[in-house]
């Protein structure tokens, strides 16, 4: 094995360079040359390759840059979502530049790992994942590179705005990122203290949000001296943050009199940012599992961080590391984001069951 190339694909996440970093690092450890492909599968499809590693005096090295932005947050390679990737015409064209790869690295969520199991099908080229995206809705991993710096972010937005919802008596609705899943809405929402979250996978109507909400503001300034409300609410709950905060308000103004309804909507600021030091360590940990695969020779696989609730992962040196086959991953995946997964099923039931506790 002597060289390797890296992408980062899809939307990027805090920590994604840091595990470029502990690449290049082992890489020129152990005498391999590690090649970075820019701007995920687009950049592959017509060669925009970077050296990531660097020889002098006959040895090799890190590249200089990564020592800075190894600790930043988005991604030095730059990323893509690809449509032409897509196409059969695109991915010929990937696996042409992989020509003289031993092995190729995706570090990426479900579009990017569905990539990289399209490519391991299709080339002798070891193909092996990471997972990274805020939005932890990856399968077969508990957690995912950047899910905890968002999930800070997340917190301290919330800790913020409370500041100056107590200071004016108001409640406000904070919108957060996750696509599909309610993760981050739900996590940052328990550990921010939040009086009620929303989350796609309860399946509620519009009408139901936003009684449920007016409900929540109504009882939390008539029953209690609360003088902050804050319900967060995940970006797949589909009723917009401006129209929900204006149906809650009229119908809290008609029971109870005047009171101020607000809304904030995070967007990309959840997605940017220094990661933390859990994600850098994640990072680090689940790349060196990685180069360990394709050293192994292994192919079509995903790293995994603790994985709770499924079967048949392989372990690996890193007690916490776990491999499993990027189909098993994908169908996870899916299995997740269509409510049958038991991590899915879990997550609501954990979360109807403290709802009423989070109002009180
Ligand atoms: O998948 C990460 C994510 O940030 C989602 O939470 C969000 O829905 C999406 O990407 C936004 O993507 P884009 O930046 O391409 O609009």
């Amino acid at each position: 094995m002597t060289r390797l190339a890296v992408l980062t694909s899809g939307g990027d996440a805090p920590g994604m360079n840091a595990a470029i970093r502990t690449l290049a690092k082992l890489c020129a450890q152990r005498g391999v040359e590690l090649v970075g492909v820019e701007d995920g599968y687009e950049g592959l499809m017509v060669g925009r390759f970077r050296a990531l590693t660097l020889r002098s005096d006959g040895k090799l090295r890190s590249h200089p840059e990564l020592d800075v932005l190894g600790n930043q947050g988005g991604t030095v390679l730059g990323s893509a979502r690809s449509k032409r990737f897509r196409t059969p015409n695109g991915q010929a064209d990937a696996l042409a530049q992989l020509a003289g790869f031993a092995g190729l690295i995706v570090v990426g969520g479900n579009g990017s790992l569905t990539g990289a199991h399209a490519l391991a099908q299709a080339t002798e080229v070891r193909i092996v994942g990471i997972p990274a995206s805020i939005d932890n809705d990856i399968g077969c991993t508990s957690t995912a590179i950047g899910v905890d710096t968002a999930l800070n972010t997340i917190v301290e937005a919330c800790d913020k705005i409370g500041d100056t919802a107590r200071a004016h008596r108001r409640a406000f609705v904070l919108e957060v990122m996750g696509r599909h899943s309610g993760y981050l809405a739900m996590a940052g929402g328990i550990a921010a203290g939040a009086d009620g979250i929303l989350f796609r996978e309860q399946g509620r109507s519009d009408a139901e949000i936003v009684r449920a909400v007016a409900t929540l503001v109504t009882n939390g300034f008539t029953r209690t001296d609360k003088r902050r409300l804050l319900i967060v609410k995940s970006e797949g709950v589909e009723i917009p943050c401006t129209r929900l905060v204006r149906e809650v308000q009229t119908l809290v103004e008609q029971e109870i009199g005047e009171v101020e309804v607000r809304g904030t909507v995070l967007g990309h600021l959840v997605r940017g940012g220094h990661p933390s030091y859990q994600d850098r360590m994640v990072a680090g940990r689940l790349a060196a599992a990685a180069l360990d695969a394709v050293g192994r020779g292994l192919s079509d696989v995903m790293v995994s961080w603790l994985p709770q609730q499924v079967s048949g992962g392989e372990a690996t040196d890193d007690p916490a590391v776990f491999r499993f086959s990027l189909d098993a991953v994908l169908s996870e995946t899916a299995a997740l984001l269509d409510g049958t997964s038991a991590v899915t099923q879990w997550r609501v039931k954990m979360l109807e069951s403290v709802e009423a506790a989070l109002a009180l």
